[in-house]
């Protein structure tokens, strides 16, 4: 049943009804539908635009439609239009002449637009609950490994020793500055456009203040044709969720090459990997793999949604009925991943012993070498440039900085004494690096800590 009948002599053809409809997609938004409904109809009755009673008889079969479909006893008609024309639909039905009383002075444009924002509302504050979760996996984790010595890379290769922990607490930064995104992206959504109407508002004297105290608005949309056809909150939360998979794609990255027989450096409990049907000694890091994959989705659909807004004049049209399903796949996408990722590095076992070894061979203390001559009086690009030849004579000699004789320190440059070992041992390079945001073990605890309060606060 379409509501806008009237003026038309035919059917919808079945092919332009399925091309044009959005109920397969929309229907999660039920609940947020008839909450708006709820608020719209005591309004209408506040303000004696419909009777108190009227209004009364509309909100009561609203809520029962709403149990109906929660207990399963209504069925969601997948053959409507969209699910705001079903519950319409549905509450004429049951009601009469005051289920079409309903849409008096509203819109299915300001209508969609109040929905949108308030299921993205709930889910914004859902994937920040998730990104908690994973931040604090991520404190425990550094607590626990705040002095484990491994190689920090650039280019990656080797370069300097650093702490387990402090690697770790690199992604609590990441994911800390998305849930402070999601707060911003939440504070621009909270705005209620219903009362835009069509698109240029309603000469009905309603009260938008009533129906944003009900629904729990921060604010008022400021501008008709703006509140109907914007989707600003759409694409700035899509943007946020790409960022959140930049940085899970970017540790799964990680996590995949540390799984490897080359690096080692964790493993990953069995109910987080998966084996090969013809390679028996096969244990895969599919979970890290498929978020990293999963993040191409998720920046699609932030594509997507840039693309179908950036050609359409004011007000609504009827492309935009195409933001839901992309911001909901990226929705959906991220959450699924957090919720699978979150307890993968929970239980992943980290191996310190191959860190270690790691860090021992790469000459990743060379600076340190030339920093400890630096700070007897020489110059650092004199120190520099010491230290790497000294460096090529440990390859030449296939030892380390470590293992490499006084005496061959000596021929390179006469200021080395036996002091030099102390300084160059790898857990006290890094944790001297002692520094505000550096390595060291009791910096990193001291973060931790730092990221549990904001977590808590
Ligand atoms: N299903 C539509 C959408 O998602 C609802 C708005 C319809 N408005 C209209 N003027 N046809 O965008």
């Amino acid at each position: 049943m379409q509501l806008w009948k009237g003026r038309f002599q035919k059917e919808l053809s079945k092919t332009t009804n399925d091309f044009n409809s959005s109920i397969s997609f929309d229907s999660r938004m039920y609940k947020e539908d008839i909450e708006g409904s709820i608020a719209h109809a005591t309004m209408l009755g506040k303000c004696g635009i419909i009777k108190e009673e009227d209004s009364q008889e509309i909100v009561s079969g609203l809520k029962q439609i709403l149990s109906d479909i929660e207990n399963g006893t209504l069925k969601i008609d997948m053959e409507a239009e969209d699910i705001h024309t079903f519950i319409e639909g549905e509450l004429t039905k049951r009601l009469g002449d005051n289920g079409k009383r309903l849409h008096t002075s509203r819109s299915r444009n300001d209508q969609v637009a109040l929905d949108i924002k308030l299921y993205l509302k709930k889910e914004v504050k859902n994937v920040k609950e998730k990104l908690r979760e994973l931040v604090s996996v991520l404190c425990d984790k550094a607590e626990k490994y705040s002095d484990t010595v491994m190689p920090g890379y650039t280019h990656l290769q080797r370069a300097q020793p650093i702490t387990f922990g402090h690697h770790i607490l690199a992604y609590a930064e990441m994911f800390l500055r998305d849930i402070s995104r999601l707060e911003d992206c939440y504070k621009r959504m909270d705005e209620m456009p219903l009362g835009s109407c069509a698109l240029a508002g309603t000469t009905y004297p309603i009260d938008r203040s009533i129906t944003a105290s009900l629904l729990v608005f921060e604010r008022i949309t400021n501008n008709s044709l703006d509140g109907v056809s914007d989707r600003d909150y759409c694409i700035e939360f899509a943007s946020v969720l790409s960022i959140i998979m930049v940085h899970l794609s970017r540790f799964s990255e990680e996590i995949i090459m540390w799984c490897s027989w080359e690096f080692k450096f964790v493993e990953l409990d069995d109910a987080f990997s998966t084996g090969s049907s013809i390679m028996p000694q096969k244990k895969n890091p599919d979970i890290a793999e498929l978020v990293r994959g999963k993040s191409g989705r998720v920046f699609g659909d932030t594509m997507a949604l840039l693309t179908v807004m950036k050609g359409i004049a004011l007000a609504y049209n009827k492309d935009m009925q195409e933001d839901k399903e992309a911001i909901f796949d990226a929705v959906d996408t991220v959450k699924m991943c957090l919720t699978a990722f979150t307890p993968m590095i929970d239980t992943m076992k980290v191996l310190p012993h191959n860190m270690r070894k790691a860090a021992a061979s790469g000459f990743i203390n060379a600076t340190d070498c030339a920093d400890y001559l630096t700070k007897k009086g020489v110059p650092f690009r004199d120190a520099y440039k010491a230290t790497g030849e000294l460096v090529a004579l440990c390859i030449e000699k296939g030892t380390t900085l470590e293992e490499l004789p006084l005496e061959e320190y000596k021929k390179i440059c006469d200021v080395f004494d036996e002091g030099l070992y102390a300084e160059i041992s790898l857990e006290k390079c890094a944790n001297e690096r002692k520094v505000l945001g550096g390595p060291n073990s009791d910096n990193v605890k001291a973060q931790a800590k730092r990221v549990r309060d904001y977590l808590c606060k």
